[in-house]
């Protein structure tokens, strides 16, 4: 006789669940809005979650399904699977040489300028073999999704030839297919002008003409990002290149407001889905950004690792933006990486409300990668999810990152137990 396979699953009794569900998308959150069911579970089908509930309640509600049961002694909290919505993590090389030099005084531009800096990653990457980039790609999101990331975005950008940024978004793109972290690419082909080019411009319409309908072709990425400074892009050849892959269906996004203002200007007119760095914005570009309905996705790890104040999260959240936090990791301005004790820490500086970080970090960052379908634990969402053992959610951010989950389910999947 053939083994019935269960459709559902019940899982827990958790001490606490966030579902980060029914929150205002936008603006400052109340630690009291946000829903916290004591002794609740979950009841997953087919990878997505079906129902959220008082746990005896639903263990009665079970009854009518083919189900299994996945349940614990220990206290745990349990949360919507933690999304990470900027990230530099295909990459080789290290970039501690000029860590070293920037702890001693000298700047990130200063390095720049004098060959260091992005062009010393894009070196290194452009060395490196698909097979090396996978693997070192495979060893982050590893890393990423035991302390609870289940979606992450990953950014090309140290290709700067047609080739080299294919490379790169080839290696995403199997990554994502082999790993249970899903990863969202995108295409940072704008990172900075590369050294065969002396016309920005130019370089901009090669990307255009000759590697933006490969991405299409082959599916590598829906997403495109440019790096606005003066070191890099500047405002208008930027407006430009994103209203043309706007067009072509590409959702857009932008390096704004780093050290100088300008790209959250451009990120407003154009309609981008997410402004990410920001910490040069004032009130103007926050109204700017309010306006145009655009995600603002501050950057403390750049922050950190560059030794300069985190942008004014406070501010933008009472200017009624929607402020997601994501790391940047990237082996220049943000090593570290570690999206959760960064949150924690930004909160802590900047006075966010427990539910403002962990909406930042679950809800809004899914909004900030236009994903509809995870960063809560509500009816028809995936069943992404992440435990903290402990039986009270304050202590998830009173420890700042060093308490980790031990679990993570993706699609409902245990992945970490
Ligand atoms: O987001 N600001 C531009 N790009 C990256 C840094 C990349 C690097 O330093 O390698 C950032 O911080
Ligand atoms: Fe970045």
């Amino acid at each position: 006789m053939e083994a019935s396979v269960s459709t559902h699953t019940l899982i827990g009794p958790f001490s606490q669940i966030l579902t980060m569900a029914e929150l205002s998308e936008t603006g400052p959150i109340a630690d009291v809005e946000m829903q916290v069911l004591e002794n609740a579970g979950v009841l997953v089908s087919n990878g997505k979650i079906l129902r959220v509930d008082d746990y005896i309640r639903l263990s009665q509600e079970a009854e009518q399904y083919d189900y299994t049961v996945e349940t614990f002694e220990e206290p745990m909290v349990l949360l919507p699977g933690f999304i990470d919505a900027h990230t530099h993590i295909c990459f080789a090389g290290s970039r501690a040489n000029d860590y070293a030099m920037r702890v001693a005084g000298k700047s990130y531009l200063e390095i720049a300028r004098n060959g260091g800096g992005i062009l010393d990653s894009v070196r290194k990457t452009r060395e490196a073999t698909t097979i090396e980039l996978v693997e070192l790609l495979k060893q982050r999101c590893d890393r990423h999704l035991a302390e609870g990331i289940t979606t992450c975005e990953v950014k090309s950008g140290y290709g700067l030839t047609v080739d080299d940024e294919i490379k790169m978004l080839e290696a995403i793109q199997l990554v994502n297919k082999h790993h249970a972290l899903d990863l969202i690419p995108t295409c940072l082909a704008a990172h900075m002008r590369p050294p065969e080019f002396t016309d920005s411009r130019l370089y901009l319409k090669t990307i255009l003409e000759e590697l933006i309908p490969v991405i299409s072709e082959q599916n590598l990425a829906s997403r495109i990002d440019i790096f606005i400074e003066d070191t890099a892009f500047i405002e208008q050849e930027a407006g430009e290149y994103l209203l043309e892959v706007k067009k072509l269906g590409f959702d857009v996004t932008v390096h704004a407001d780093q050290f100088s203002t300008g790209g959250s200007k451009v990120a407003a007119e154009v309609g981008a889905v997410s402004a990410d760095h920001l910490e040069a914005s004032g009130d103007a570009e926050i109204a700017l950004l309010r306006d145009a309905g655009v995600v603002a996705t501050v950057l403390p790890g750049a922050s950190l690792g560059l030794g300069m104040h985190y942008a004014p999260a406070r501010k933008m959240l009472d200017g009624g933006l929607c402020v997601a936090i994501a790391t940047d990791w990237n082996p220049g301005s943000a090593p570290m990486g570690d999206l959760l004790m960064q949150a924690a820490l930004l909160g802590a500086a900047e006075k966010l409300t427990t539910a403002e970080t962990l909406a930042a970090i679950t809800t809004r960052a899914a909004r900030a990668l236009n994903l509809t379908d995870r960063g809560q634990l509500a009816k028809g969402f995936l069943a992404d999810m992440i435990a903290f053992p402990t039986d009270n959610y304050k202590e998830i951010l009173y420890f700042q990152g060093k308490m980790k989950p031990t679990k993570v389910w993706k699609k409902g999947r245990p992945v970490i137990k």
